[in-house]
């Protein structure tokens, strides 16, 4: 068997998208993967694009959605209410692979998905939804935002629980998706894009294209 670069270099279409598909299912698994943190953009109320760097929590590659957490407060929530098209990045510098991808986002404040999501959230995690005010509230001098018995340890499991009221799931579902490999012989890079009335339920259409 070659190099994981060999084989790669040995992949079809298919082939790739299944690749990209499982590195994301890697990336929500594991910290140290390169996918483990992303970028998310929206668009906010004036038209402006906004981007931000989002821990990728979940995928499901049958229901082509990804999943981050945050803080229902948060400006995003607003912005995905009004506006849910959304574009995800993501570029693993040791594997040379960026991810491009656009979908649509729901956000979840209750129901199972998001009772699911909380369960799984550490104590760490659900500390970011303990703060006071809002993010993103001005404030006169350096604050966390965290009430005071917070400010210098992680919640217990029942003082963590306040902070579900402030929870939310971003769930979004990939519609078109843009690979792009480096490679000192030539990057490789393809696009696909889901198509719904396909036979089935829909598939992904798409191949190469000039990086
Ligand atoms: C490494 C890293 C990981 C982050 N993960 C999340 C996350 O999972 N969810 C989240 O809401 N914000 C996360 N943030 C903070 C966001 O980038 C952003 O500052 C915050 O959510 C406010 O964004 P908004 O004003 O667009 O709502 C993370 C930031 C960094 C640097």
């Amino acid at each position: 068997m070659g190099s994981p670069e060999e084989e790669l270099k040995a992949y079809g279409p298919q082939q790739w998208l299944a690749h990209a598909w499982s590195s994301l299912v890697r990336g929500a698994a594991s910290a140290r993967h390169g996918f483990h943190v992303g970028q998310l953009a929206s668009i906010a109320a004036d038209g402006a694009p906004q981007v931000r760097t989002v821990v990728l929590r979940e995928v499901s590659v049958e229901a082509r959605q990804l999943l981050c957490h945050t803080d229902r407060r948060s400006g995003k929530c607003a912005e995905l209410a009004a506006a849910p098209r959304v574009a995800w990045h993501f570029y693993d510098a040791r594997r040379k692979l960026q991810l491009r991808l656009h979908g649509r986002a729901e956000v979840h404040v209750e129901g199972v998905l998001w009772a699911r999501r909380w369960q799984a959230s550490s104590l760490g995690s659900r500390r970011c939804y303990l703060t006071t005010d809002a993010p993103g509230t001005p404030q006169n001098a350096w604050d966390s935002g965290f009430p005071a018995p917070l400010r210098e340890r992680r919640p217990e499991l029942a003082e963590s629980e306040a902070g579900r009221a402030n929870f939310a799931v971003v769930a979004t579902t990939i519609e078109r998706l843009d690979l792009l490999w480096l490679s000192a012989r030539g990057h490789r890079r393809l696009r696909f894009a889901w198509s719904p009335a396909a036979p089935g339920g829909g598939r992904w259409d798409g191949g190469w294209v000039t990086p």
